[in-house]
């Protein structure tokens, strides 16, 4: 399958330009920037872009690509630090500017090029999407100058003898004028891409290489009621069928109506086989007494590996664990960090303990891909739109001890916020939205008497990867009609309040 390789330099925007490059129907993968070059030209890849970064190349310890990069005959786009670095390691020339240019600016064309073709012609202004200290002051040579700004001289340059591009500015941005096109010129013109990667043919190819690679063995699969854990089963159980085995532990910390979807989803519309496993007396058992967050974190998780070992003991010999594992959680940062692989995504530890091969089948999707394939396996909408929820579910969302009365209390509250964000249209366009039930009770009045009841908290925030996130401005007429709710639905609550806090420094979760 032919690709483009991303080699990352720590920008913030590198995975928008990974994404802009698949939404062209690219595969694209995104690579650390010191990848060797034979890795970088392994396989179909029919291009490279360098992504922007923080760093300025005059540092100590910059971040550099080897040089043979530029020597593969693959044509080669830099963007940003990208490009200041192309300039730099082929000897043009790289300043500090003395005026840095932030945010929206203007960009004038001086030659179209294979870069900017049909952005209609030279002597035409782009308003595009800079944030830069340093600047290209002369381009390398062999290179043409396409565009300069107010003041960048070279702010996209061009060998087109050697397929080597640079662009001081960010195409990957929306609010670059122009920036899809350029992308698709690189893409197209320039690398000469087919555009096959579709959501149609990334299920074909992958059912095929499932089944190729399971053979005639089994495989278990944990359901979690979330998007990931679903579309990865579905997946392999459209290559396997019944060699696969769902395994859903209803924990009893899920919200109201969770557990008989994933049941109804699984065994009645796909017919898979699905062991739906009743365990919520065996975790309440468990927290009684229990106050602290990660206390309650690591039983719950603990109690689920049991719980799930248990059921898949019984299934006889297995040599496959299916994942939801996606792309986000396996990109090796440029920064150099370690692959992140949030323990929480995994049913951490079991491959270990049962011996058992990973099958991953979402590791090269971002989540709008894992959407997509979601909605094309046939996945009811509640599934394929949910938003993220916590493994240990509803106990990270009771302060102190969690009870089946307090559980019951916030499935109700739950319901009526998540009923009302919906009927608001507001739901897609959150992170998260949920209800949070405190031990901290607190005086009202009701009807003529005094009143002493639970105080709950509405938590809505808006976010890209749960990393940061920023608290949700809801109207008021919306607050408004789910405190009224709360209030006159479950009388045990005598006081709501909206969490005001962003990430950071609060997080997204109250425990
Ligand atoms: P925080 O609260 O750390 O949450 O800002 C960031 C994102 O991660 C989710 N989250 C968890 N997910 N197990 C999970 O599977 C956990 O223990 C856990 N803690 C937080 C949270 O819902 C948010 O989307």
């Amino acid at each position: 399958m032919e690709r483009i390789v991303i080699l990352d330099f720590g920008g913030q925007y590198t995975q928008l330009i990974a994404r802009r490059v698949r939404e062209a129907h690219v595969y694209c993968d995104i690579l650390p920037y010191h990848a060797a070059p034979a890795e970088v030209a392994a396989g179909q890849t029919r291009g490279v872009i360098l992504s922007g970064g923080p760093a300025s190349i005059y540092e100590e310890g910059a971040p550099r690509c080897a040089e043979e990069v530029f020597q593969l005959g693959l044509p080669v786009l830099g963007i940003c630090y990208g490009m200041q670095l192309m300039a730099h390691l082929l000897r043009g020339r790289v300043e500090p500017a003395a005026q840095r240019e932030y945010g929206r600016t203007r960009l004038l064309l001086l030659e179209e090029g294979e870069l900017f073709a049909g952005l209609a012609g030279e002597g035409r202004a782009l308003v595009t999407w800079m944030s830069h200290g340093d600047l290209v002051r002369e381009a390398p040579p062999g290179f043409r100058v396409l565009a300069r700004t107010e003041n960048t001289p070279v702010a996209a340059m061009a060998d087109s003898e050697r397929r080597l591009f640079g662009v001081q500015f960010h195409p990957e941005v929306v609010h670059t004028e122009g920036g899809r096109e350029i992308i698709a010129n690189f893409l197209f013109r320039i690398c000469g891409c087919s555009g096959q990667w579709t959501m149609e043919s990334f299920i074909a190819r992958s059912v095929e290489e499932i089944r190729e690679r399971v053979g005639g063995r089994r495989a278990v699969c944990a359901l979690s009621g979330g998007v990931d854990s679903a579309v990865a089963a579905a997946l392999v159980h459209r290559a396997i069928g019944d060699q696969l085995t769902c395994i859903f532990v209803d924990h009893g910390l899920l919200r109201q109506g969770e557990p008989e979807q994933v049941e109804e989803t699984f065994r009645r519309e796909f017919k898979a086989n699905l062991i739906a496993v009743q365990a919520r007396e065996r975790f309440l058992r468990r927290l009684a007494g229990v106050r602290d967050p990660e206390a309650k974190r690591k039983l719950i998780g603990e109690e689920f590996i049991r719980v799930f070992e248990e059921e898949a003991g019984r299934l006889g010999e297995i040599s496959f664990l299916v994942q939801g594992t996606t792309y986000p959680d396996v990109i090796e940062s440029g920064a150099g960090h370690a692959a992140v692989i949030k323990s929480h995504h995994n049913v951490g530890g079991l491959p270990d303990r049962m011996n058992l091969e990973l099958l991953e089948p979402l590791r090269y999707l971002f989540k709008d891909e894992v959407r997509a394939v979601a909605l094309e396996l046939g996945l009811p909408e509640e599934i394929v739109w949910r938003q993220p929820f916590p493994g240990p579910g509803l106990a990270i969302r009771i302060i102190g001890e969690v009870t089946e009365e307090r559980l019951e209390l916030l499935r109700r509250i739950d319901a009526i916020v998540l009923e009302e964000i919906r009927r608001a249209g507001l739901y897609r366009q959150l992170w998260q939205s949920f209800a949070v039930l405190t031990d901290l009770r607190t005086v009202g009045v009701m009807g003529d008497g005094r009143s002493y009841g639970y105080t709950a908290a509405l938590r809505a925030v808006t976010s890209e990867d749960g990393m940061t996130a920023d608290w949700a401005r809801l109207p008021y007429e919306v607050l408004e009609r789910i405190s009224n709710r709360v209030m006159n639905e479950v009388p045990a609550v005598t006081r709501l309040v909206y969490d005001i806090t962003s990430k950071p420094p609060a997080t997204i979760e109250w425990e």
